[in-house]
């Protein structure tokens, strides 16, 4: 990305980021769910955010609808438009994570390369991909927004699983598999993860 604005100059916080994770008793990092349409991504990361809510834990949940009712109210579904969704994202999700917070996005994020992207923007062990792993069948069974169907009648294009393509994550720190699980069980994975690797304090 190429910067219009020549006259700027990066300002440095008298805050340090350390002392904003030292202060709320946690280690900062970016939970970067992606998953089909329908996968589950929302309902987990809520999921997971009440359990860190009721742990003490400071977090916050960027997600896919509602950015996109804002700040990419401008975007469509083109791929040129979802890599822009992605980077604008993952710039704000950077700022989040400065901020010392445990930060979601909730994003279908289709290509590998755009989250490789986002991962490239954080420093180590910061960035943590979570893959919703739920068959397609399945979204399209739950089709709790009727997408799916609309889809399949040619009504709406470019639907990701349909005729627009998901690269599987090839090594995600956290994969989570849905078809037997509950919501809970989902979460807990992810929450019992962000304890054993020290984001969080253990209970
Ligand atoms: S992304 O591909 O750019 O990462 P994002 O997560 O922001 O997608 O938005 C996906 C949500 O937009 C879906 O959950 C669905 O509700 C809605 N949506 C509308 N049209 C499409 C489409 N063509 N493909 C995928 N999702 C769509």
């Amino acid at each position: 990305m190429t910067m219009k604005t020549e006259n700027t100059v990066w300002h440095e916080h008298n805050v340090s980021k350390a002392e904003r994770a030292k202060q709320k008793y946690q280690q900062p990092c970016l939970l970067w769910y992606t998953g089909l349409s329908g996968s589950g991504k929302s309902t987990v990361a809520n999921a997971v955010d009440a359990m860190l809510y009721a742990r003490d834990c400071h977090s916050y949940i960027l997600d896919g609808d509602n950015v996109r009712h804002g700040l990419n109210g401008d975007l469509g579904f083109s791929d040129e438009d979802r890599v822009e969704n992605i980077r604008r994202i993952s710039q704000v999700a950077k700022l989040f994570v400065d901020s010392g917070l445990i930060v979601t996005t909730a994003f279908i994020s289709p290509f590998q390369s755009d989250r490789d992207m986002a991962r490239a923007l954080l420093e180590g062990g910061e960035f943590l991909e979570v893959f919703i792993d739920t068959p397609i069948e399945i979204c399209e069974q739950r089709d709790p927004k009727g997408l799916y169907k609309k889809a399949r009648a040619g009504e709406i294009k470019d639907f990701t699983g349909i005729d627009s393509g998901y690269d599987i994550p090839q090594s995600p720190e956290i994969h989570v598999e849905t078809a037997n699980k509950s919501i809970e069980q989902c979460a807990l994975q992810i929450v019992n993860h962000l304890e054993q690797k020290g984001y969080i304090p253990s209970k």
